[in-house]
């Protein structure tokens, strides 16, 4: 009688646990399904008009993939454009094609942002007197070609330095430069590129990963910072885009190209804050979520299993991406 009690206790207490994680996913699962039509389907409708911020936007690697692509987007829902790149010749083409092609107005700077806190004088200079309503913070590069261990790179010493100052230096300080006049006029956009890298540990490329989570942190933090003097941060979160930093890899129902996924990508402005950027990228990091939940991956286990696949699949890649196909200008 006692046992048979007991265990009827027992099974009450377990089917309990049982329905109450059932319903607290399916719950969850359902919030973010409607999360993920606001930003993805119905987002397609009704879309922020981006000229609300300000005159100007700012992109910086604005001469090629998902910058130029955020340059001319922006350029086509009424805003005027400053380009930042390395390559003077490449800013003037992409700077006539937008004038030519959109009617706006637009301002090329030339800067390397790997050179560290040297530069950001001069564009500071150069901005003054804009009217500056958006910053895209997209430059960002790569610490190996395709997949190494950290010390397999040629001048390491060099590249670690180069890596921060693109990736993370770069965000920081062009926040800081356009944030004061946005918190004058009480609204201003900032939109950063991090990475689906950034979602969990990820060897064999351990400094672009980590440099990413950066990016991701400091538009979270700064979005809370700001959010209620009219400044909206939002962090954007890819997975793979078609464009020199990924060789050029063919657009298919998981790859998305440049110009499209900066199109859907803006029109998540207003609707959320921490984006896929695309439906087909947030479908990916749903799966993978519901496969591997952040636990799993985030554990010591799965970060060496990580590290094992990288390192049996470096040769592989290393020939397919032997020959880069650097297609885009
Ligand atoms: N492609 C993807 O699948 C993917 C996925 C997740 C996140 N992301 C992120 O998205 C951003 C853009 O990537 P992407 O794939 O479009 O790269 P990309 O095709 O290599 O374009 C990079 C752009 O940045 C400029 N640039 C590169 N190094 C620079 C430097 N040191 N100083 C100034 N400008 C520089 C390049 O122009 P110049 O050569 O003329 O300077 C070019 O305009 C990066 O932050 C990347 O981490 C990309």
């Amino acid at each position: 009688m006692g046992d048979t009690a007991e265990w009827s206790w027992c099974s009450l207490v377990l089917s309990s646990i049982g329905s109450i994680t059932v319903v607290y996913y399916l719950l969850r699962w359902s919030w973010q399904c409607w999360q993920g039509f606001k930003a993805y389907v119905l987002s397609e409708i009704w879309q922020t008009d981006l000229r609300i911020y300000g005159q100007w936007a700012v992109v910086t690697g604005a001469t090629s993939g998902i910058g130029r692509a955020y340059a001319e987007e922006l350029a086509k829902r009424g805003l005027n454009i400053v380009l930042i790149s390395r390559s003077e010749d490449k800013l003037r083409s992409v700077s006539k094609e937008i004038e030519s092609q959109y009617k706006r107005q637009t301002r090329v700077i030339q800067s390397d942002f790997t050179e560290g806190h040297s530069i950001y004088s001069a564009i500071a200079q150069q901005l003054e007197g804009l009217e500056i309503g958006i910053l895209v913070n997209n430059v960002g590069m790569n610490y190996t070609g395709v997949l190494a261990n950290f010390l397999d790179v040629p001048d390491p010493h060099q590249r670690i330095t180069q890596v921060i100052n693109c990736n993370t230096l770069s965000v920081t300080q062009m926040s800081r430069l356009v944030l004061p006049a946005m918190l004058e006029r009480g609204k201003g956009l900032i939109i950063n590129i991090s990475s689906e890298a950034a979602s969990q540990p990820q060897p064999m490329l351990s400094l672009y990963s980590a440099t990413k989570i950066f990016v991701t942190y400091f538009s979270r933090c700064l979005h809370a910072e700001y959010r209620s003097k009219g400044i909206t941060v939002q962090c954007v979160v890819p997975f793979v885009v078609s464009t020199n930093m990924t060789h050029n890899v063919p657009v298919s129902p998981l790859v998305k190209s440049a110009a499209s996924f900066a199109r859907d990508a803006l029109n998540t402005v207003g609707y959320t804050t921490y984006t896929s950027g695309c439906l087909t990228h947030a479908l990916q990091h749903f799966a993978l979520s519901i496969v591997f939940p952040g636990w799993l991956r985030l554990s010591s286990y799965c970060v060496q299993r990580m590290a094992k696949f990288a390192n049996s699949i470096e040769p592989q890649l290393r020939e397919m991406m032997a020959e880069p196909k650097n297609k885009q200008d």
